[in-house]
């Protein structure tokens, strides 16, 4: 059940931006200017045939319309393979409303570290970092260079972005950049599939950085499984009635059934839209968007992944 506001927009532009992905630019179909968002936000762009795919905001700051760049994933189910074959300029669209829950951190430095197309929020991070004179480095990881987009916005950077190819031997499996081994006073902020984020994580934890520091959004693939596990029950705490999840059911998926409104968008924990407070019990954090701070202090939960190592979770609803 969806209940966040819709946006009508029309597509006025749809560009390569590198080699596989499109540019697309989104200007409000009615009276009312787009809602502002903060770097790092999401929308959520309602597909045809139904459901949702989330992609971040790449508009440059105060630009009125929106822009989103779509990688052409060759296993896509009709996400991004429908908007590279067939949305067309002057199309409608309907969006949520932006959502951020990728924000960028308050630090003395930032490292931004991106690989493909995760560079899309942190480029919205790096030129806003920019404009307020903060200190901050842009390591972005491509295989080849028909691989890069945004080709302008990161030459205006100048040399606060420094370009990693693959394809000449220089990647993170290879070399550590110098910025990775000096984690004083710094947060280090990445995007991208889960192989680079996972080869960051460790190579940013050999070099001393603590959990704390660090801030990512990852990719996963269209239509990822939930997750199954043991059954629990959950408790809604302003009526007390319990409900029974069991082994191949959400949390998500048996409040909907009993008609309670939650709020729900990729139903893959990667989006946040289903975040809900827990009053007592043990959740079982399963999802991509929650920091490491946030699970560890166990008052609240992803609803469309996660689950309870205990056998009663109270959520706040
Ligand atoms: S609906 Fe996106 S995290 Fe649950």
């Amino acid at each position: 059940m969806m209940k966040s506001t819709h946006l009508a927009v029309t597509v006025i532009a749809k560009q390569s931006n590198g080699a596989g992905n499109l540019l697309l630019t989104l200007e409000s179909a009615s009276d009312h200017p787009l809602p502002a968002f903060t770097p790092g936000a999401h929308i959520d762009v309602h597909l045809p045939a139904g459901g949702m795919r989330q992609y971040s905001l790449c508009s440059a700051a105060n630009a009125s319309a929106y822009e989103i760049c779509v990688r052409l994933d060759p296993a896509s189910t009709g996400g991004s393979r429908w908007v590279h074959q067939q949305l067309l300029v002057g199309d409608r669209l309907t969006l949520s409303a932006p959502r951020n829950h990728f924000p960028l951190p308050e630090a003395p430095r930032t490292l931004l570290f991106a690989a493909g197309i995760g560079l899309t929020p942190l480029l919205v991070m790096a030129e806003a970092l920019a404009e307020k004179q903060a200190d901050f480095m842009l390591h972005l990881y491509l295989k080849r260079h028909d691989e890069l987009a945004f080709s302008a916005r990161l030459t205006a950077l100048g040399e606060r972005v420094v370009i990693h190819y693959s394809s000449e031997g220089d990647s993170l499996r290879t070399q550590i950049p110098a910025d990775l081994r000096m984690p004083a006073n710094s947060a280090l902020v990445a995007c991208g599939p889960t192989g680079f984020m996972e080869s960051l994580q460790q190579r940013a934890l050999e070099q001393g950085w603590q959990q704390d520091q660090l801030h990512s959004e990852r990719f996963k693939p269209d239509n990822a499984p939930i997750t199954a596990g043991d059954s629990f029950e959950v408790e809604i705490a302003s009526s007390g009635t319990r409900f029974t999840v069991s082994e191949e059911q959400s949390i998500a998926e048996v409040l909907e059934a009993a008609g309670i409104d939650i709020e729900l968008s990729c139903e893959q924990g990667m989006c946040g839209a289903c975040i809900t407070g827990v009053l007592a019990g043990e959740p079982d954090h399963r999802d991509e968007v929650l920091s490491q701070k946030e699970r560890a202090a166990n008052d609240c939960i992803v609803l469309c992944c996660s689950r309870a190592r205990s056998p009663v979770l109270v959520l706040d609803l």
